[in-house]
């Protein structure tokens, strides 16, 4: 039996190393049934998706995972149409909604939000973004990208770029990397740094981390870079914001004349401002099929939850 089955997925750090390459492994299987245009395998499951905070890929591709298996989907419309609106908590919630479904997808403006669901409920809950904290599924599609590009990820040197402080993405990202083994390099302003408790974790994991401002000075070196979005909406205070804003671009002129020819770009998405739309010609774009492995991963995950793979 998988070590993924009927669990919950709150955080990357209760995986193992061994544990994600399962996942990664399933994925590769997974990809050869997304390519046939699916099966029934987790027919007769149904999978609820309680999104408290914008999204469109996470909702979307965890919603066309679980079509493409044969289960089925309900999903709450959205923080204003559903009694959260009426003043209902989000524990009164999650104890409705187990009723009706063999695993939830949990996305809320609150770090801890997953962890709270996930013991109120014997339901599998997985967590699809909590405030800044943490984003693990995202990190599974990142890993996966990144060995199906790259075929390994230990020895590379891989590059966050962005909003290192509030971006939940890199949070999770930043951890797994560590445990593969890859170079990381972390380059923001220095207003947008990556917090220090997650430094410290990095450090007692034995994460080789290197720490820069300025993307130029590190580009040329990168096997991957991996571009973030400025959290506009996490910032407490507007003018934090405003300090920050246009800090980083990815340009053309800068892949083309100093990025490795077989460099990696990636991005969770949504793009602001922080990769020029003509950078998306190049041959190191690789932001979409990044967003196609989502669908693939998230299969992967449903079926090591519900069907046991
Ligand atoms: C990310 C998120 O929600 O954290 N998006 C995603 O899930 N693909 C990144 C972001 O919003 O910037």
């Amino acid at each position: 039996m998988s070590s993924f089955a009927n669990r919950d997925v709150i955080s990357i750090r209760d995986f193992t190393r061994k544990e994600l390459e399962e996942l990664l492994s399933h994925a590769e299987e997974m990809e050869r049934v997304y390519e046939r245009g699916g099966d029934d395998r987790l027919s007769g499951k149904i999978l609820a998706t309680l999104f408290f905070s914008p999204s469109t890929r996470t909702r979307l591709s965890f919603e066309s995972a679980m079509h493409r298996l044969g289960g089925d989907v309900i999903s709450l419309g959205g923080k204003e149409a559903a009694s959260t609106a009426k003043g209902e908590n989000l524990a009164d919630t999650v104890r409705t909604v187990e009723h009706y479904c063999d695993v939830i997808v949990l996305r809320h403006p609150k770090e801890g939000a997953a962890r709270l669901a996930a013991e109120l409920t014997d339901v599998p809950v997985i967590n699809a973004g909590d405030g800044a904290n943490q984003h693990p599924t995202q990190t599974f599609l990142d890993l996966y990208t990144i060995m199906k590009e790259k075929g390994r990820i230990g020895g590379l040197r891989i590059g966050l770029l962005g909003d290192l402080k509030y971006g939940r993405t890199v949070h999770s990202l930043a951890y797994a990397l560590a445990l593969f083994g890859a170079k990381i390099h972390l380059i923001s302003p220095e207003e947008l740094r990556m917090p220090s408790h997650i430094l410290e974790e990095l450090e007692q994991i034995g994460a080789e981390v290197e720490e820069h401002r300025d993307l130029g000075e590190i580009l040329p070196d990168l096997d991957v870079l991996y571009v973030t979005r400025i959290q506009r909406e996490m910032f407490p205070d507007p003018e934090e914001f405003e300090r920050v804003k246009g800090s980083y671009k990815v340009t053309r002129e800068l892949i083309e004349e100093h990025a490795r020819s077989d460099l990696v770009i990636l991005h969770p998405l949504p793009r602001v401002d922080e990769i020029e739309p003509d950078v998306d010609e190049l041959p190191q774009a690789r932001y979409f099929d990044q967003v196609r492995n989502g669908v693939i991963v998230r299969m992967a995950l449903l079926d090591l939850i519900l069907g046991g793979g």
